[in-house]
């Protein structure tokens, strides 16, 4: 697929980059945008080669929001129709692990976007918010539930029903983001945090992610459960033994991903 509102490359070995692009609208997320973005996310997770993934936009903005253009004269029928934000879905279902490196504006979908990445890189001019109430409508893609499970129910019903946002640091203190650095660092601290991820047993790596997200959807029990069948499951893989050896040697490991 040719791209014309994101860009891939590879910033480091092994780490796959997403940029979005749109700099004339602060990155609004158009059903182009989302096409494009599923493309992308399912041919990083589909690359062995790639082990972790970053998303991010420009430094004034990760994204400022569903494309409001798009939504206008939209009807109830049309949205139904178009179902563009179960795309959202899709990129949840990312299996490699997925860091957003967040500067400026990522507001409405674009903080929703954000929370469906599994780590949260923030520039100290990041800002987080759910403004749509100030356009008559409410958050459709995780906005009422991953942001509530994030920094709980005070603050999230706060977002949804003032529209105003937070700061990174804000959000640092609420547990939304995992660090706060300089907005000329933030690219590269996300780079960092992705090749350290990136350096790990890839399998491994995917079923832990599988299963921290496992916690958010089932009881505990079953989330327990489901922990240590994947854990036993490793030991199905070269990586455990050369993982474990390579302890016992007193050695670096070296992954093969099988
Ligand atoms: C379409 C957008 C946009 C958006 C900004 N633009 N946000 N276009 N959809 N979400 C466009 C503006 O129209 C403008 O285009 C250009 O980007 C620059 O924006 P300005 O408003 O001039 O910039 P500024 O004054 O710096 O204000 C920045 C801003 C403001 C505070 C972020 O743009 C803003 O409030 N945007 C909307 C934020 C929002 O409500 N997001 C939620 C959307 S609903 P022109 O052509 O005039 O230069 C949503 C629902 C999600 O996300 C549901 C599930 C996914």
């Amino acid at each position: 697929m040719t791209y014309t509102c994101i860009e891939t490359y590879m910033p480091r070995p092994r780490v796959g980059a997403i940029k979005l692009h749109r700099p004339d609208v602060l990155n609004a997320l158009s059903l182009q945008t989302m096409i494009e973005l599923v493309d992308a996310f399912s041919a990083f997770d589909s690359d062995p080669e790639i082990r972790c993934i970053v998303l991010h936009g420009s430094e004034k903005a990760f994204a400022a929001g569903a494309d409001i253009s798009e939504m206008t004269d939209a009807t109830t029928v049309t949205m139904l129709e178009r179902d563009q934000f179960a795309r959202w879905e899709r990129i949840r279902q990312t299996k490699t692990p997925v860091i957003a490196a967040v500067s400026g504006y990522a507001l409405g979908g674009g903080c929703e976007l954000a929370m469906v990445c599994d780590m949260i890189v923030a520039s100290d001019t990041a800002q987080f918010g759910q403004p749509e109430i100030n356009i008559g409508v409410m958050p459709g893609a995780g906005g009422t539930q991953r942001l509530t499970r994030a920094v709980g129910k005070a603050l999230a019903m706060e977002m949804v029903l003032t529209g105003r946002p937070i700061s990174a640091q804000q959000a640092l203190q609420a547990g939304l983001v995992n660090r706060v650095v300089p907005v000329q660092w933030y690219l590269e601290e996300a780079y960092a945090l992705a090749e350290e991820v990136a350096s790990k047993a890839p399998i491994a790596s995917r079923l832990a992610k599988e299963s921290v997200l496992k916690s958010f959807s089932t009881t505990l029990e079953v989330g327990m459960e489901f922990e240590r069948k994947n854990f036993y499951l490793l030991f199905a893989t070269d990586d455990q033994k050369e993982g474990m050896a390579a302890f016992i040697e007193k050695r670096k490991a070296q992954w093969k991903g099988k």
